[in-house]
């Protein structure tokens, strides 16, 4: 089979090294303003005009390694019009556009996969896809974010500061170029809308869901709830229920038994719920070049053999989302008590000026709501669901 790259950074070229050692895989032709260090014997087939791939009949597939919204999805519009499937790794456009592509490809007659979004290595989307084939999914939830969980991790064992820790995974090249999407959880939140529109046939927009991140977390946070048995991940969640979907993500003190508690360092833990199989999780590296890079040629493989994959449009819109009315005790670090908080407040300690409170049981809606208010009055709290 002969593909095209477009996009030739970090993932494109993870995804061109393992596409060598796969047969029948010919990468014909790459799309990159420049060619790349290292890759000098490829200069012949690299080009700047997106033309090239689109116009070559020979080009049956397409990987999109741009990365972004503009210009990655007109460029994948125009290969999925053209009749070429496309593979690709490209979370944010999958998220924002998920419709969109994934109803031109079907009525192209194409394939559209993206197994790489979510969870990076981790064959997540497609053992969802496959599971779902004989099976209702009824919930996914999970550490989705390296970052954050490199952060996180750390804070626990060492005590270490949010601000530093965040350095550290930046400099590891886990964050994002931009790592307020990782720490305000808006990167967990674009693999929740996939994850859960993959699961349920559904179609979820980012606005559906609510999100809350670790941006407001600090060491204190985490040697509270430390001292009470718990560590704190932070996680997508997603849930069917007779009035439709119910998605969101938060921090959450884990037990420190739970799975989730002992996920280290950047790797990811995703699970699955389905009403015949029941729980099944997912381990392992959520984030790198190579990781990522064999995610997405494992996708071109299927495409190339013909293992077609159960989503389509046609499926979709079957729920939406509903009211986040699930219910949960949440541990809350204030430096303020006001009346409202005071309202849902089971009990409180106060340290040195600072609250530490546990509130009763109330909804994912009115925390987050309340959280967000915080936020924009410029005085942010941290809080954090405590799992049982
Ligand atoms: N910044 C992301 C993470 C990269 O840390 O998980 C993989 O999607």
């Amino acid at each position: 089979m002969n593909i095209g790259i477009i996009g030739f950074g970090t993932v494109g070229s993870g995804a061109y090294e393992i596409a060598k050692a796969a047969t029948d895989i010919n990468v014909k032709r790459i799309l990159a303003r420049h060619g790349r260090e290292g890759y000098e014997n490829l200069d012949d087939i690299i080009t700047h005009n997106i033309e090239d791939l689109i116009e070559d009949k020979e080009i049956d597939l397409v990987v999109e390694a741009i990365g972004g919204i503009e210009p990655a999805r007109t460029y994948v519009l125009a290969c999925l019009n053209a009749g070429k499937h496309v593979v690709t790794p490209n979370k944010n456009l999958i998220s924002a556009y998920f419709e969109e592509l994934t109803e031109t490809a079907s009525r192209n007659g194409v394939e559209l996969r993206f197994t790489s979004t979510s969870g990076g290595g981790i064959p997540w989307l497609f053992n969802l896809m496959r599971t779902k084939r004989c099976d209702k999914i009824t919930q996914v939830r999970g550490i989705v974010n390296g970052t954050c969980n490199y952060i996180l991790d750390s804070m626990y064992d060492k005590g270490a500061d949010f601000a530093e820790m965040l350095k550290i995974a930046q400099d590891l090249g886990y964050a994002e170029a931009d790592p307020s999407s990782d720490i305000e959880g808006t990167d967990t939140l674009r693999k929740t809308v996939i994850s859960a529109n993959i699961a349920f046939d559904a179609l979820l927009k980012e606005e559906d869901i609510y999100c809350y991140g670790i941006d407001t977390i600090e060491a204190r946070d985490i040697a509270y709830l430390k001292e009470k048995g718990y560590t704190c991940k932070l996680l997508m969640n997603a849930k069917l229920t007779d009035a439709g979907i119910k998605a969101w993500v938060e921090p959450v003190a884990c037990p420190l038994t739970s799975l989730e508690a002992n996920v280290k360092a950047n790797n990811n833990l995703i699970t699955l719920v389905g009403e015949s199989i029941g729980t099944q999780s997912f381990y392992g590296q959520g984030a790198g070049r190579l990781p990522t890079g064999e995610s997405v040629v494992q996708d071109v493989i299927d495409i190339r053999d013909g293992i077609k994959m159960e989503y389509s449009e046609k499926n979709s819109k079957k729920y939406a989302a509903c009211s986040c009315d699930e219910v949960q005790k949440y541990y809350i670090r204030h430096n303020k008590m006001s009346e409202d908080i005071m309202s849902f407040i089971e009990k409180y300690e106060e340290k040195e000026g600072v609250f530490y409170c546990i509130s009763k049981p109330i909804s994912v809606a009115r925390m987050h709501d309340m959280g967000r208010h915080f936020k924009e009055e410029g005085k942010p709290m941290f809080f954090a669901s405590i799992r049982e």
